[in-house]
């Protein structure tokens, strides 16, 4: 295969000057979108199976066709790697041929994060590791409310906790995302370039990697805060 992923196309090239307030605002401001009725049931689903397996739980949040979901499995085996995502499409690609039966200790559920997020984090969820790989860009200076650290769902995603990563082709938005979490709780992220040497944890990783581009990856450690959480 060749790869030929174009690079981030954007007049936007540091991070956005409404950052500071949009993360204020969703820190300030209580956010009542009702959830989704699909999510919910498929958030019940996933609740069960966790409470079911009574380990440690690790997300996997934006999954695509769930090959980090496997592979965190993999490396992870006395955890619960739930993978999430919107598409359907996605989820639904059968990888056995090439990657083998689905981990028992994996999970994948079609949900709306913006959603999902918030039913977690009420229901008590406390990940140890929370994986963001490759989230869409939204590369428009206008797209950022789109982009987590701009969304007003971010809190829910600063306040589940545990050892956060995130990982982009775009260093404005890993930036982004570090500005944010330092403004939201008082951290300061470890943001590094990197190459995927030990292998791809999943195929955008891949397609961009092998188009040249480089990578981007954000560590940090949260503590679990629910009362982050403007009611
Ligand atoms: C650029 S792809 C990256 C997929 C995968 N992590 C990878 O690196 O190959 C972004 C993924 O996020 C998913 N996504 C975007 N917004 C979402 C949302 N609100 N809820 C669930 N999934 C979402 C998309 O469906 C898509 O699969």
């Amino acid at each position: 295969m060749h790869a030929n992923s174009s690079p981030i196309v954007t007049s936007q090239v540091h991070p956005h000057e409404d950052l500071a307030r949009r993360v204020a605002r969703g820190l300030d401001t209580p956010w009542r979108k009702p959830v989704a009725d699909h999510t919910q049931e498929a958030f019940d689903y996933a609740e069960h199976w966790r409470k079911a397996r009574g380990l440690p739980v690790i997300i996997d949040a934006g999954c695509g066709v769930g090959l980090s979901t496997r592979r965190l499995a993999e490396r992870f085996p006395d955890h619960s790697v739930i993978g999430i995502d919107r598409s359907a499409d996605r989820l639904s690609r059968d990888l056995s041929r090439e990657y083998g039966d689905f981990p028992d200790n994996a999970l994948l559920v079609r949900a709306d994060l913006v959603d999902f997020w918030r039913l977690a984090l009420d229901a008590g969820w406390q990940p140890v590791r929370h994986y963001l790989l490759y989230p869409n860009p939204y590369p428009k200076a206008a797209q950022l409310k789109r982009r987590w650290q701009g969304h007003p769902v971010f809190p829910a995603i600063v306040a589940l906790g545990g050892q956060l990563e995130l990982r982009s082709n775009w260093s404005v938005y890993a930036e982004e995302f570090a500005l944010a979490l330092t403004q939201a709780a008082k951290v300061r992220p470890t943001l590094e370039n990197f190459s995927p040497e030990g292998g791809y944890l999943t195929p955008f990783e891949r397609k961009y990697a092998e188009s040249g581009q480089r990578l981007w990856r954000l560590t940090c450690e949260l503590p679990h805060r629910p009362a982050l959480l403007p009611r």
